[in-house]
């Protein structure tokens, strides 16, 4: 086995060899797994040749990534636990799953799609609440070598559908129902509801949760059980290439539809085990808790495959951080005694709010290491998270990561990298960051700011996008040649931190999640009296950047007028969903243009700042008079 980094100049001596050596350092690491047969070159890569991207990692290896999560430990871990299930619900039973347990019910749940036709390369979308069924169904596909694309339960059947029909899918996973809080969703309802327009699914497969009446669809729909009933739990693993996909998941841009990351199977594994080892220094017998949603990528990375690949135990939780009350995290803390927990700065905002002694009631001793992603973590957030939560004893890392890039890349070492509030701090072994100017020029030094790139591949890294490989040069390796481009901005500072400063692109980050402006403002056009709309991020105290619509309609009526702002709410959730309902909608009579037509943006933030002091040269606008109407109207207070 790789040994972790545990000194901060082992850490430096780590970073030089992989720099130095990449196939030598990650083929060493990759001795550690089980293949059916081993790779005959570590690597092979071109981010501008004609078929760029193009990275091949692990070149003809075999392997199943569920082997290597079982198999490979269930010599010495067939007893350990290895997810820990909390309920929603506090007075419901905590599930937990041994790897022996998991290991049954996944091969199980393998050959019961089979059983269906669901083969190699297939994709399967799965769409359910934070239940175990999930990591078993996403398991499950990864055995027989299915490809599965999880979509949040809390996008809407609109957002579904686009997801499965691009691709393809021919199976959904849901459950009748999911629990949120005191809330209940009707799952079933939204998928029946987007399966109007998906011909290529042939099958739904339906978890009972709530219990609630569905709609069942006869010869479509099979309730789990049924599907799984007098089915083996024996299973031999597809044997997969390498390169072959493992999933793909979508994800938000500046332009267009949601587009799908696609990560294929060697190179994510070994990226996911190891950042998460090094990142949260697990060791074994600990416990850790990612609080994501599997729906995301960070819940596909470090709640499911990391910690698993890494023989961790790992906590999934149902419910969410303020029900019953705002101290729910901090009780099933000291429940299942969590070592190692890892959350996003939204939710450490939003438990801010309601005082220390949610926190401070429970004991919270057995806390080691706490993480943050998702977001840039204010500093008044970190230092709360710090000192209240951690009381001054865990060490906080701060990790960089994307979708797109399958595992953490900027990131302290637990404990072993020093930190300051808001800095991500060092990449990890095998990560290249550089910085440019707009014009691509690499700002070398330090104290320096600018657009974060990436000039090397890792093996986590995103391959394509699904369907459409020349949108993933484009949107990734165009904008520098030979670089991959994050879409953030970045500082580096004197010692060579770095702070991620947030997009540099037409994406917002709301609550952790990414949304790109232009999906929304699609969304907001569908209502049939709005003319246009322009949408930005403003600065939201809880959710890191609030939504701020600015819309021209059509004449309205007084009745139309009072109600406007909700109808677009709903139509924007009806589309996309509640994630993307507009916090801020202000209906103005035109928006800034330039006289070639493009909305000026850069304007509609500075108001949007509540700074309209300096909104720079706007005499090049069609029509200036818009600005003074929108900064009077403005739903903040504006400094002039
Ligand atoms: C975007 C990626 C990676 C899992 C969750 C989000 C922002 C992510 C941090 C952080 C500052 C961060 C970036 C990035 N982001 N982590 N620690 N500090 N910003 O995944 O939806 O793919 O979003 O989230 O802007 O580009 P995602």
């Amino acid at each position: 086995m790789t040994k972790k980094i545990s000194n901060f100049a082992e850490y430096f001596q780590k970073y030089q060899e992989s720099v130095n050596d990449p196939e030598g350092f990650w083929g060493e690491i990759a001795e550690d797994y089980q293949w059916h047969k081993k790779w005959d070159k570590v690597l092979e890569w071109s981010f501008t040749g004609p078929k760029a991207p193009d990275v091949n990692w692990f070149i003809n290896g075999k392997l199943n990534i569920t082997e290597n999560i079982f198999e490979r430990h269930l010599p010495e871990r067939k007893d350990q636990i290895a997810l820990v299930w909390e309920p929603n619900d506090p007075k419901e039973d905590v599930v937990n799953y041994t790897y022996g347990e998991l290991y049954e019910k996944v091969c199980q749940f393998a050959n019961a799609l089979k059983g269906l036709g669901i083969k190699k390369g297939d994709r399967v979308a799965i769409y359910l609440p934070m239940v175990p069924e999930l990591t078993i169904a996403m398991l499950a596909c990864a055995r027989i070598g299915a490809i599965h694309s999880i979509v949040f339960a809390g996008f809407s059947a609109n957002s579904l559908s686009d997801r499965i029909i691009d691709a393809e899918c021919n199976l959904v996973i849901t459950s009748d129902g999911g629990y949120r809080g005191a809330k209940s969703i009707s799952l079933k309802s939204i998928v029946d509801d987007a399966l109007k327009s998906c011909p290529t699914v042939k099958h739904t497969v339906v978890l009972k949760r709530t219990g609630d009446d569905i709609n069942f669809v006869e010869g479509r729909d099979i309730w789990w059980d049924d599907f799984i009933a007098g089915v083996d739990t024996k299973n031999e693993a597809e044997v997969m290439d390498a390169e072959d996909t493992l999933f793909v998941l979508y994800t938000s841009g500046s332009t267009g539809k949601p587009k799908g990351v696609l990560h294929t199977t060697a190179g994510y594994m070994i990226f996911a085990e190891y950042t998460f080892k090094n990142v949260f220094q697990y060791n074994d017998g600990d416990i850790y808790w990612c609080t994501a949603d599997i729906g995301w990528v960070t819940g596909h990375t470090y709640i499911v495959y990391g910690p698993l690949l890494a023989g961790a135990t790992s906590v999934m939780f149902e419910g969410v951080p303020t029900w019953p009350d705002a101290g729910r995290f901090w009780e099933i803390v000291n429940k299942h005694k969590v070592n190692q927990f890892y959350t996003a700065p939204t939710a450490i905002r939003a438990l801010i709010v309601h005082g220390n002694e949610f926190v401070t009631k429970h004991d919270l001793s057995s806390l080691k290491v706490l993480g943050t992603v998702g977001e840039p973590i204010n500093e008044e957030a970190w230092r709360w998270y710090h000192d209240v939560v951690g009381k001054g004893n865990c060490p906080i890392v701060d990790t960089w990561w994307q979708t797109e890039t399958g595992g953490i890349l900027i990131t302290p070492l637990a404990g072993i990298t020093p930190t300051k509030p808001s800095f991500a701090t060092l990449p990890l072994p095998g990560v290249q960051p550089l910085l440019v100017d707009n014009e691509g020029n690499e700002l070398k030094g330090n104290s320096v700011e600018g657009n974060l790139c990436i000039k090397f591949p890792w093996p986590g890294m995103i391959r394509t996008t699904y369907g459409d490989h020349d949108r993933c040069y484009q949107t990734y390796f165009s904008t520098y040649k030979g670089l991959y481009f994050t879409g953030d901005g970045a500082k580096r500072d004197e010692e060579g931190y770095y702070r991620i400063m947030g997009r540099v692109d037409d994406v917002i980050n709301v609550s952790g999640h990414r949304l790109g402006t232009a999906e929304i403002e699609d969304a907001i056009n569908q209502h049939p009296k709005v003319n246009e709309s322009a949408v930005i991020g403003y600065p939201h105290e809880i959710k890191g950047q609030g939504i701020y619509a600015y819309v021209t309609c059509e004449a309205l009526s007084a009745d139309e007028a009072d109600s406007i702002e909700n109808d677009i709410r709903a139509t924007v959730n009806k589309i996309i969903g509640p994630i993307a309902k507009p916090d801020k909608i202000q209906i103005v009579s035109g928006l800034p243009k330039t006289r070639s037509g493009k909305i000026m943006r850069r304007i509609l933030r500075k108001i949007g700042e509540g700074d309209a002091t300096n909104l720079g040269d706007i005499s090049t606008l069609l029509d200036p008079g818009v600005v003074d109407e929108i900064v009077t109207g403005a739903k903040v207070e504006v400094k002039r």
